[in-house]
Parts: structure tokens; C-alpha cells; sequence
């Protein structure tokens, strides 16, 4: 959290306008300048960005099917249910954690909306693959940006390459609002929609003679969803030290590659690939002996975490139940440790050192 944050609420809370105002529109402008994006929406959290996206895509249609990875937050999934729509589960690379576009088009039928793809830890999946083959389906994308705010792919920044690009701002983010989330999306049409949808369908910029809105016909039923003027003002404080925050992140994945690189028996890494860089919102290490590694890096005082877990097994999924040996592989093997912007070079060093000692 930024030191002057409390500086940047305080008049905003005592201005007697809290609500979506003219903060959100500075924080929506610095989100596009630092995306390098002009359609982009600020909202409440990553899950409504989704949503919305899942809306757009899915269309009220009630048959269907949206192809989506397993193993990530329930977030990138709950809100395809909660849009009527059914789960098509996607196998992923079991080292690094991305979808693979080499099972797409088996999943692909005649009710396919939309192909999800998740950049695990911030590290880019193959976006032009995965873009040709629902362009030759006529289906969308949408990339679920959560852990990528500032990762490229082939030089441009997350949030120009698919029809629609989810971020989160939530507590833990690399930039964070408290809790937010935005939605940078390719067409114009599309973009003016979801904007009158993010607050339950209503034009915010129309005024009306009489009273505000009240005569204002209201033609889609959207949501609340738009972003307070009090989370943007955090967001305006945060987002200067992004980039500086993120090459931080990127400076101890690099020390984490070198270090582990002598050990690639036991200790395995998801490299990025030629067109891709992270932006390392988690480090994920592989390793045979993945929950003894837990257990002793917690006794040596260090945090580490799976993180999320397969959304498959989940009862509320159980509908859509598949095999995914590759997100069982992944899953059973996956760790992510310590990368953050906090560490000081005695931590990175203890990291590795007890790493390697009991990495099996
Ligand atoms: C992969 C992924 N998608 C979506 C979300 C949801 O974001 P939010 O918490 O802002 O709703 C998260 C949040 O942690 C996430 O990790």
C-alpha cells in the first residue's frame, strides 16, 4: 500500500461524493495509459470483471458451454454458472500450469462460446495459438489477467491480445484498490455495453430535464458492479509504484532461475517462453516431494502455498466432471514460494537454500 494512500481518501470520503465520480475516471485513464488500452472498465472486483466478460460472450444463452482450465481460483469458474452456462474443463501444461491449445479443438462443439485462459502466476499462455483457433471457430476469449497486470506477450502488454481481459485489484494484487478489478475489451460495441451494464444497465452520462435519471429507459438488466470513487483513489496512489513493484518480482524470479537452474532434477521451473514475460505474481516450483517441501519450509519459518486447487472436484462443478491428467500432474507436484517485492536479499537467500535442501 502506497505511504500517501490515507492523503488520497481523506478528501474523497469528506467530499460528500463517494460513489463512482471523478475519481474513477482518473483511475480508469491511468488504467488505460498503463495498459496501453483505450476500452478499458473499471469495477468492483476481478470476479464482475469476468462475469461481465462471461455476459458478453454467453449472450442470455442458455445452452452454452464455455471451455476453462481447472486449476485456478474458483472466481475464473463460479461466474460461468452464475451465468447460466456450462463448464467445459480444458487440461493445462502440467509444468506450467497454462492451458493447453493443443486439446481446444476436441473440446470445441457447436454450443462453445468462449475459450478461458488463465496466465498462472503471470506468466503468458500461448495467446496466438489459442486466438487462431477460436478465430476459425468463431468464438471468444477471455483472459483471465488476474496474476498478469504488466506481463507481455510478444512485446504488448496483457490486455490488448483477446476479445476480453479480466484484472483484479483485490487485497494481495500486485496493484491493488482494496478490492476492484477491471475489463479491457476489443470491440466498441461491446465496450459501450458493458459499460451501461456495469451499473444495472443504466447510462450514468445521460441526464434527464427533469429528475437525474428517473425517465431514462432502462433496456438490459446488468449489475452493480462499477468501482466507488474511494477504491480508485487507492488505486491512483498504488499505481504509480507498479512498475517498479513488478521489475521487483521479476528481479527474484530471475535469482530463483539461476539458483535452481544447477538443480533441474528435483527441482523443476515453468519457463517463459520466447514470446511471453511474467509478470511473477507467484514463483512456482515443481517437486516430487511437494507437501514434506511445505511442511519443512514452514517449520523454517517460510510461507509457501498451493495457492488454488482444481475446480473440478469441487461439488458445486460436479456437473461437468473430466479427467485432467495433465492438472493432476500439476497439481500433485506445483508449489509457489516466496517472490514478492518484500524480500530482502537474506530471504531470497534462505528461500534457496532450504529449497534445495529438502526439495525431493
Ligand atoms: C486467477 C484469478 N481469477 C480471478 C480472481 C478474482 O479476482 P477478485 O478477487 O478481484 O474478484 C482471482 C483472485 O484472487 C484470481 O486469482
Amino acid at each position: 500500500m502506497s505511504q500517501d494512500v490515507i492523503e488520497h481518501i481523506a478528501p474523497v470520503i469528506n467530499s460528500g461524493f463517494i460513489g463512482e465520480g471523478p475519481k474513477n475516471v482518473l483511475f480508469e485513464n491511468e488504467l488505460k495509459r498503463t495498459l496501453d488500452y483505450q476500452n478499458v472498465l473499471t469495477l468492483n472486483s476481478g470476479t464482475s470483471a469476468l462475469h461481465l466478460a462471461y455476459h458478453l460472450a454467453i449472450n442470455h444463452d442458455r445452452d452454452a458451454e464455455i471451455i476453462t482450465p481447472s486449476m485456478t481460483c474458483s472466481a475464473t469458474n463460479v461466474p460461468i454458472v452464475a451465468n447460466g452456462a456450462r463448464i467445459v474443463w480444458a487440461d493445462i501444461d502440467p509444468i506450467s500450469g497454462n492451458i493447453d491449445p493443443n486439446h481446444l479443438e476436441s473440446l470445441i462443439t457447436k454450443k462453445t462460446k468462449a475459450i478461458t485462459v488463465v496466465h498462472w502466476g503471470g506468466n503468458p499462455a500461448d495467446l496466438d495459438k489459442i486466438n487462431q483457433i477460436a478465430h476459425k471457430y468463431n468464438i471468444k476469449v477471455i483472459e483471465d489477467a488476474a496474476h498478469a497486470i504488466g506481463a507481455t506477450y510478444k512485446g504488448k502488454k496483457i490486455g490488448c491480445h483477446s476479445d476480453y481481459i479480466a484484472f483484479s485489484f483485490q487485497a494481495i494484487k500486485h496493484l491493488t484498490t482494496i478490492d476492484g478489478g477491471a475489463l479491457a475489451i476489443r470491440l466498441n460495441d461491446d465496450f459501450k455495453r458493458a459499460k451501461l451494464l456495469r451499473w444495472f444497465g443504466i447510462d450514468r452520462n445521460a441526464s434527464s430535464k427533469h429528475d437525474l435519471r428517473c425517465e431514462i429507459d432502462v433496456k438490459e438488466a446488468g449489475y452493480k458492479f462499477h468501482m466507488n470513487d474511494v477504491n480508485a483513489s487507492v488505486g491512483l496512489s498504488n499505481i504509480k509504484f507498479l512498475d517498479d513493484l513488478i521489475a521487483k518480482h521479476r528481479i527474484n524470479a530471475q535469482y530463483f532461475d539461476l539458483e535452481f537452474s544447477g538443480y533441474q532434477g528435483k527441482i523443476k521451473l515453468a519457463n517463459q517462453t520466447a514470446n511471453s514475460k511474467s509478470s511473477y505474481w507467484l514463483y512456482t516450483i515443481h517437486v516430487d516431494n511437494r507437501d514434506e517441501l511445505m511442511a519443512r519450509l514452514s517449520q523454517e519459518g517460510i510461507m509457501s502455498s498451493k495457492v488454488h486447487s482444481p475446480n473440478h472436484r469441487h461439488t458445486m462443478f460436479a456437473n461437468f466432471n473430466r479427467h485432467l491428467p495433465a492438472t493432476d500432474i500439476f497439481e500433485k507436484t506445483h508449489l509457489c514460494i516466496p517472490v514478492g517485492w518484500w524480500l530482502t536479499e537474506d530471504d531470497r537467500q534462505k528461500i534457496v537454500e532450504k529449497v534445495i535442501r529438502y526439495a525431493k
